[in-house]
């Protein structure tokens, strides 16, 4: 496989199993963290982008005027070629819609955290 250096693969998945594979306990993470792990990525990627993908049609479906924009824009850099990874950076009104709809309907408006130990990272000592 290409990437795969280790067995595990050189993904987000891969790196997951090579810290719970870990043979130095003080990095290994356990079963749980690593189930952990893979629901907030599988619940942070799902819900966050069908929210904004949601309110953008929205946004487009009461606003006819950007959405002919962004129509237009579309057909001006593809015509009726389908979209590749590079040039999806080069549609600005379509950028403008996204950023506008994630500022007035933003899927994640908090994030709380919890301190479950102290840990030491590095050789300096952050405490204060
Ligand atoms: C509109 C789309 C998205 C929005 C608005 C969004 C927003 C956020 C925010 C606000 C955070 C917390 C950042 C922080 O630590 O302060 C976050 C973290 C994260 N997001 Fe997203 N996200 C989006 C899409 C995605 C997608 C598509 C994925 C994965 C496929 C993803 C995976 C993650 C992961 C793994 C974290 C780190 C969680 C952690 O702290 O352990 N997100 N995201």
């Amino acid at each position: 496989m290409l990437g795969d250096i280790d067995g595990y693969g050189n993904d987000f998945f891969g790196f997951l199993l090579e810290a719970y594979h870990d043979s130095d306990k003080t990095k290994k993470i356990s079963v749980d963290d690593l189930i952990d792990e893979c629901k907030t990525f599988f619940v942070g990627g799902q819900e966050t982008t069908s929210s904004s993908l949601t309110w953008t049609v929205l946004l487009l479906a009461i606003h006819t005027d950007w959405q002919d924009k962004a129509r237009n824009e579309v057909l001006e850099l593809f015509g009726q070629q389908n979209p590749s990874q590079d040039s999806i950076a080069k549609l600005k009104i379509m950028t403008m819609v996204i950023n506008e709809s994630l500022r007035l309907y933003s899927p994640i408006v908090a994030v709380t955290r919890r301190v479950e130990r102290e840990i030491k990272m590095g050789k300096n000592n952050c405490s204060r």
